[in-house]
């Protein structure tokens, strides 16, 4: 308990260290706009250099319109802050930072990898991940090129819910896998996806 809280302190300072956050959509706004209440965390173009966030350039457009439709349901997907940005943009803007954004390259992020741990991690990865986290053309959700920190977060993050409340299957599924790996295997994954381009 004492150690989540910890994580959720560290996570929502480096959240509100993020510079021009100011979630207003405007009527009528072009993609650049919206895309504006974005980038403070993204990162510009949607490659984030923050820990806290992830990368969202080049992301497949019907993954990420399901992602954010999904943040803004009630009990969607699992989330520290884009549950409440996610409601602040209709379809229709939603359509446009899709496209905006899958028409962005994703920039290598250069983090500094510890080889071994990656070795130990890609076997962990084959094992019990791949399945669901490989082909950026499928539905699957890339964590290839991720900030290590975010990874670790987010890691953390599901790996502290409770599977019996989840409704995505697959959620539940993964959720369950997370619980079971020690701390050194999450950092070896973690330096894994941070090698991967
Ligand atoms: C204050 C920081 C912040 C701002 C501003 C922000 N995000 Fe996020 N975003 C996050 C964090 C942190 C996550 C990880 C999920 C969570 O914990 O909320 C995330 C996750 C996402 C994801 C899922 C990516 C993945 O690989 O899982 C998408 C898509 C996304 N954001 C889109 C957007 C869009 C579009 C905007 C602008 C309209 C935006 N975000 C604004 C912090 C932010
Ligand atoms: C049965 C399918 C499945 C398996 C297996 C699985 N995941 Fe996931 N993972 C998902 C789904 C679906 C999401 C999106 C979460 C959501 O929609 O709330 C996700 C999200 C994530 C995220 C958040 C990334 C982001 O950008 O939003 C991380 C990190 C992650 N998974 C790591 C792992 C790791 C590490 C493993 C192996 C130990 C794993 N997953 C195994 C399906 C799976």
């Amino acid at each position: 308990m004492e150690q989540k809280n910890k994580y959720r302190a560290i996570k929502a300072a480096l959240l509100i260290s993020c510079v021009g956050f100011a979630p207003m959509a405007l009527a009528g706004a072009s993609a650049e706009m919206l895309a504006n209440n974005c980038v403070g965390c993204h990162g510009p173009d949607g490659s984030s250099l923050g820990p806290a966030s992830p990368s969202i350039a080049g992301d497949v457009k019907s993954n990420f319109i399901d992602i954010m439709k999904s943040y803004k349901s009630e009990g969607g997907r699992f989330s520290t802050i884009m549950g409440r940005i996610a409601k602040g943009f209709d379809d229709k803007e939603i359509e446009l930072l899709a496209d905006y954004f899958a028409a962005k390259k994703e920039a290598p992020s250069n983090q500094k990898v510890d080889k071994k741990l990656a070795a130990k991690g890609a076997k962990i990865h084959k094992k019990t991940c791949k399945k669901c986290h490989a082909d950026p053309t499928e539905d699957d959700i890339m964590l290839n090129n991720q900030m290590k920190e975010y990874l670790l977060y987010a890691m953390h993050d599901f790996s502290s819910l409770d599977a019996g409340k989840i409704a995505s299957k697959d959620v539940k599924k993964m959720v369950k896998k997370l619980k079971k790996l020690s701390a050194e295997d999450r950092k070896a994954l973690a330096n894994y996806y941070a090698s991967q381009k």
